[in-house]
């Protein structure tokens, strides 16, 4: 069943999808600070969201509250900083290392330890004091970005693997077989927790997968099991990775 409240956005271009998503994030923070002062968000990694990031970088999006958003990760690589690998290194390149933003604010994923569940578990543990939790408790980021990779994983919630079972921790290592090693990422109930959740994908070769997880209930895909328990789930897709879908089907299952 589709989320309470929920939007799929076709853009035109990838830049038309950088734009629809700088704008987003920039609402999604207006609305925090004005409810609660601060804006809190769970940045994804990959390539898709450096677009976006460098566009929010260039002052192109006025009134963006820089001073006031804390900054997380919604998944990590197993690597140092200033690996290409690495999700922080892409978004410090694309926009934290050009913007008024507080270090303090940043929360950067410790992934150059060698131990994985000490990273993930120091992690945990920062969002917890964050968001001063009870244990049990789930933080609710004001938003949380979301990739899509071609088979189906979104933050590094992978097909097969142990994270997707996960309803308890916030936070966790998750052994990727064919990557042979851990990435780092926040677990379903933590996303879902989320006020706003909002996708970007981009590109035809995610067509298929795009179609699959939107129209087939029983694909069984991760990207499937992301439904905010309370807030709004929206996809900004471009009109490449959106060429086989059936709006109309899509509208319909909207309006159930
Ligand atoms: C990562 C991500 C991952 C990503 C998808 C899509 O660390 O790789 O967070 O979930 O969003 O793999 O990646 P692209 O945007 O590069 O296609």
């Amino acid at each position: 069943m589709m989320p309470l409240r929920f939007e799929i956005r076709v853009l035109p271009t990838q830049s038309d999808l950088f734009h629809a998503a700088a704008v987003e994030f920039t609402e999604c923070a207006a609305r925090a600070v004005r409810e609660h002062g601060y804006f809190t968000v769970a940045l994804s990694g990959g390539s898709t969201p450096r677009g976006m990031f460098s566009l929010l970088a260039s002052g192109a999006i006025p009134n963006v509250p820089w001073g006031k958003i804390y900054f997380f990760w919604g998944d990590e690589r197993h690597v140092p900083p200033d690996s290409p690998e690495s999700n922080y290194r892409m978004a410090n390149e694309a926009m934290l290392s050009k913007v008024p933003v507080q270090p303090a604010n940043t929360f950067r994923i410790p992934a150059e330890g060698k131990d994985a569940n000490d990273v993930a578990n120091a992690y945990e543990q920062t969002i917890q004091k964050f968001f001063a939790l009870k244990p049990g408790e789930f933080p609710r980021f004001d938003l949380v970005l979301l990739g899509m990779g071609p088979d189906g994983h979104t933050a590094s919630l992978f097909p097969g693997t142990t994270a997707l079972q996960e309803t308890k921790r916030i936070f966790v290592a998750n052994w990727i077989e064919k990557m042979g090693d851990y990435r780092f990422t926040l677990t379903y109930p933590a996303i879902n927790h989320a006020a706003d959740i909002a996708f970007l994908v981009s590109g035809p070769d995610k067509a298929t997968t795009l179609q699959q997880v939107l129209e087939n209930k029983l694909a069984g895909l991760p990207a499937q099991k992301i439904q905010p328990e309370n807030g709004k789930l929206l996809w900004l897709v471009d009109q490449a990775s959106a060429k086989t879908l059936n709006m109309g089907d899509l509208e319909t299952n909207l309006a159930e």
